[in-house]
C-alpha cells in the first residue's frame, strides 16, 4: 500500500515536472485546489499573467476571493484594465506569513508587476505593506494618500523562497491600473501594422477618421484586424482612392473583426465571419476556411492567405494577409468573368448603365450613410467599372507572390522568430 502511495506521488510529481515549463510553479495549478480563488484564476489566465507569473521566482500573489473579484468586474473593466489591476497585486519579493510579520521596522514597499510592466507612472506600482500592531497586515497601493484597507486574511500556499500565495481581503484600489486601458493602444495598433509590412494599410487607416474610429471603439472589448501587405495594398491604392468615401470606410472597416480570434480559434471556427463593415444582415462578411496547416479568408470574389500573425493576445490579435481581400458588395465578381481583362474603355454611362439592366446593383448596403451615397454616386464610381482592373489586379498579386513566395515565407519565419 504505502509502495504503491509512492509511486503514485511519483507518477504525479512526474506529470507536474512534465508540464511545467520553465520554472517549479504553475499558479493555475496551485490556485485550483481553492474553489473560493476560482474568479482570480480564471482571470490570471485570460490576462496572459499566469505565464508570467510563472516565470518568475521570488514572488509573492495576492489573491482575491470570488466576492473580491465581484466587486473589481463589477464596473465591466476590459480584460486589459483587469490585467492593470491584477498585475498591481503580484509583489516581485517572497513574502509569506511569516516574513509578513517580520518586516523590518514594521513596513515596507514592494515593487509589483504593474510597475514592472511600465504601464504605472512613477510611484504607482508599488504596494506599502504594514505589520500594525495587534498582528494585523495591511496592503494599499504607496500612492494611495497612506491608507492601507486592504488586510491580510490568510495564506495560500506557500512555496519559499519561489512564489507565496496569500490572500487579501480586498482588491488594491488604484487609480492608474483601473484607469480604463486604451488597449494596446490605437496607436499601438498602427505602429505595429506599420513596424511589421503593412504600413501602407495602416497609413490608410489613420487617414479615415471615420473607420480609424470604428476600429477604436472595438479595440478594448475584442478585435482582430486582418491587415494586408504593403505592396499588394499599394498596388491597389488607385483603386481604393476611386472609391466614394462612404465606400472607403466600409472598405476598410471590412478588414477589422470585432472580436478577439485567436490563430487556434480561426481554426476552428472555419465559415462566415462578420466584419467591422457588416451592420446587420449578411453583409460585408467573408468565410475562413483552413487550407493545410494555413487560413484563408474568402469572398466571393477572391481568396487570401493569412501570412504571420504580429499580435494575439486578448483583447487584440494582428495578422498579415498576403493579397487585398475584395468585399461582394463592391467588387462584382459575376461581372469579372463577364468583362474581358483588358476591356477596351467603355463610356461611363454605358458602363453603369448596361450591368445594372441586366441584373439590377442591390443597394443593400450595410450602414444607411452608405446608402445615402450609394445612392449619389456619379457613375464613375459605379463599381462596375472596377472588375476589369480587378482581375487583372490580382492577377498581379498572384504573380508577385508567385516570385516572392520564398522572400514571404523567410521574412514571415524572421518575424515570428523575433515575437517570440
Ligand atoms: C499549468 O496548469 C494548467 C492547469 O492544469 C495547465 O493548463 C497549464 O498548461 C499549466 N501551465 C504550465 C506552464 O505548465
Ligand atoms: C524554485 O525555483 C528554482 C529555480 O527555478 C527551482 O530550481 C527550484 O526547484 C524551485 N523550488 C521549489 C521548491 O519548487
Ligand atoms: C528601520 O528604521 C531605521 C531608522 O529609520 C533605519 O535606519 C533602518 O534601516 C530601518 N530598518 C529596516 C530593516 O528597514
Ligand atoms: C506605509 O503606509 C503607512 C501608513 O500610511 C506609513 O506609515 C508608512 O510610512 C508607509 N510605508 C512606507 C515604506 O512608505
Ligand atoms: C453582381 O452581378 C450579378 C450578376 O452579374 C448580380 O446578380 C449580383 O447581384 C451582383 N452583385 C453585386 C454585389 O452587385
Ligand atoms: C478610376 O475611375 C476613373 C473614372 O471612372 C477611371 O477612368 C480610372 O481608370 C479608375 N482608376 C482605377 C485605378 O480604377
Amino acid at each position: 500500500m504505502v509502495g504503491q502511495r509512492q509511486n503514485l506521488v511519483l507518477l504525479i510529481f512526474s506529470v507536474v515536472l512534465l508540464f511545467q515549463a520553465s520554472n517549479g510553479q504553475n499558479i493555475t495549478l496551485l490556485l485550483a485546489k481553492h474553489p473560493s480563488l476560482s474568479t482570480f484564476n480564471h482571470y490570471l489566465t485570460l490576462t496572459h499573467l499566469a505565464p508570467d507569473i510563472n516565470r518568475r521566482t521570488t514572488i509573492t500573489v495576492l489573491a482575491l476571493d470570488n466576492a473580491a473579484m465581484s466587486s473589481v468586474l463589477a464596473r465591466s473593466p476590459s480584460v486589459l484594465t483587469v490585467k492593470n489591476i491584477l498585475s498591481l497585486h503580484v509583489l516581485l519579493d517572497y513574502f509569506d506569513a511569516k516574513k509578513l510579520h517580520e518586516i523590518g521596522n514594521g513596513t515596507a514597499l514592494a515593487a509589483t508587476m504593474f510597475q514592472a510592466t511600465g504601464v504605472a507612472p512613477e510611484a504607482s506600482g508599488f504596494v506599502n505593506i504594514t505589520d500594525f500592531k495587534g498582528g494585523k497586515v495591511g496592503f494599499g497601493p504607496a500612492d494611495n494618500g497612506g491608507i492601507l484597507d486592504s488586510f491580510f486574511v490568510k495564506s495560500v500556499e506557500e512555496i519559499p523562497y519561489n512564489i507565496s500565495v496569500i490572500q487579501i481581503s480586498k482588491a488594491l484600489p488604484s487609480a492608474d491600473a483601473e484607469a480604463p486601458t486604451p488597449g494596446p493602444s490605437n496607436l499601438n495598433i498602427i505602429d505595429i501594422m506599420s513596424a511589421h509590412g503593412c504600413k501602407v494599410f495602416a497609413d490608410t487607416l489613420l487617414a479615415n477618421p471615420d473607420a480609424m474610429g470604428t476600429y477604436e471603439d472595438n479595440v478594448n472589448g475584442g478585435l482582430t484586424v486582418f491587415c494586408p501587405l504593403d505592396d499588394p495594398f499599394k498596388a491597389f491604392l488607385p483603386k481604393y482612392k476611386n472609391l466614394t468615401a462612404s465606400k472607403k470606410e466600409s472598405f476598410l472597416e471590412f478588414f477589422g473583426v470585432p472580436m478577439y480570434q485567436s490563430m487556434s480559434m480561426l481554426k476552428s471556427n472555419n465559415g462566415l465571419m462578420n466584419t467591422l463593415a457588416t451592420n446587420g444582415g449578411s453583409k460585408f462578411d467573408f468565410t475562413v476556411q483552413n487550407e493545410g496547416e494555413g487560413v484563408t479568408l474568402k469572398t466571393r470574389i477572391n481568396t487570401v492567405k493569412i501570412t504571420g500573425t504580429l499580435v494575439d493576445e486578448v483583447p487584440v490579435a494582428i495578422y498579415t494577409i498576403n493579397k487585398v481581400l475584395l468585399p461582394n458588395e463592391l467588387f462584382n465578381a459575376s461581372a469579372i468573368s463577364l468583362v474581358p481583362a483588358p476591356a477596351p474603355a467603355p463610356g461611363p454611362e454605358e458602363a453603369a448603365d448596361a450591368p445594372k439592366g441586366s441584373k439590377p446593383k442591390s443597394k443593400t448596403k450595410s450602414k444607411s450613410k452608405a446608402a445615402a451615397a450609394d445612392a449619389a454616386d456619379s457613375p464613375a464610381d459605379s463599381p462596375d467599372d472596377e472588375p476589369a482592373d480587378q482581375a487583372a489586379d490580382d492577377e498581379n498579386a498572384a504573380m508577385f507572390f508567385g516570385a516572392h513566395r520564398f522572400t514571404a515565407v523567410v521574412l514571415s519565419l524572421l518575424l515570428v522568430f523575433f515575437l517570440l
